[in-house]
């Protein structure tokens, strides 16, 4: 059975299997994270083009997160050194920023996590260095539909499952593999928490949603199928059989009578191809 708890600003946290349920004060903290997180993938539209090194993107992610007000909450985490990860083409997520310069055509996740005051505003888009083949802008744009599928689910009264139902109906619809090695997460002043925001499953299954729930949904999907292999360097995932991958991902708060939201872009770039 799955247990809840009431969170208030003074309460010191840990990661627990015990959703937890955030107050006012929480929105109001995830609003400021998530509004970070967002402007800085707006500000990386114009940079993301054919020559420019993941390197460089991780660079401006830093700088933005700092003079944000924020901290980018995947530096040190468990080992790691960069600000944020970039996953070009058949990679799956976590992907470390380097000297990779993108080429014509490369679709590439960017994948940030501002912390601002001890909240963590996680999101991630896809971008297209220059112009992409069709079969790529068709896995970029569905992907970015079965996050917004998984997000109309996200209220009062349903459940975990509903969500997961929702993303893999959409994505099998167009023969495309759901990962089911990462998932979404709980988050808030806890950067990875429960529950686990599975991709795929049954209607009326797993958790119940209720007001004050803050979790991740960051569906990851392969034109071919869903199996992961990892890389030496322990944390780049890519597709098993090098077809290409691709993931959204928005921060929200379950509502009243829906969710917010927190990672929305202000700018009105949610999904490629930005206006361009
Ligand atoms: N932002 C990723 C997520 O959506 C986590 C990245 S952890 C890292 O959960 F260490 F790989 F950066
Ligand atoms: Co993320
Ligand atoms: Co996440």
């Amino acid at each position: 059975m799955t247990e809840y708890m009431t969170i208030t600003a003074d309460m010191p946290v840990s990661r627990s299997p015990v959703i937890k349920l955030y107050d006012e004060a929480g929105f109001a903290g995830m609003r400021k994270a998530g509004r970070l997180a967002a402007e800085i993938l707006d500000a990386l539209v114009p940079y993301v083009v054919p020559g420019v090194t993941t390197g460089e993107l991780d660079d401006i992610v830093r700088r933005m997160s700092i003079e944000g007000g924020g901290v980018p909450a995947t530096l040190g985490y468990r080992g790691y050194t960069h600000s944020c990860c970039t996953s070009i083409n058949n990679v799956i997520c976590h992907g470390i920023p380097g000297d990779r310069e993108l080429k014509e055509g490369d679709i590439v996740n960017i994948d940030v996590t501002p912390v601002i005051d001890g909240w963590h505003g996680d999101s991630s888009r896809m971008y297209i260095a220059g112009e992409a083949p069709i079969k790529a802008k068709r896995l970029v744009e569905v992907t970015y539909e079965c996050l917004m599928l998984g997000i109309e689910q996200a209220k009062p009264g349903n459940t975990l499952g509903d969500i997961g139902y929702a993303i893999q109906r959409h994505a099998e619809r167009h023969r495309y593999g759901v990962v089911r090695d990462f998932c979404g997460h709980g988050v808030g002043r806890v950067f990875h928490d429960s529950p686990e925001v599975v991709h795929l499953g049954r209607p009326g299954t797993g958790p119940e949603l209720r007001p004050g729930m803050f979790f991740t949904i960051e569906p990851m999907i392969n034109i071919g199928k869903p199996g992961v292999k990892m890389m030496e360097d322990g944390w780049t995932a890519v597709t098993r059989d090098r077809t290409l991958s691709a993931q959204f991902e928005h921060s929200i708060g379950i509502t009243e009578d829906g969710c917010e939201i927190f990672t929305k872009s202000p700018a009105g770039l949610e999904a490629p191809p930005y206006g361009r």
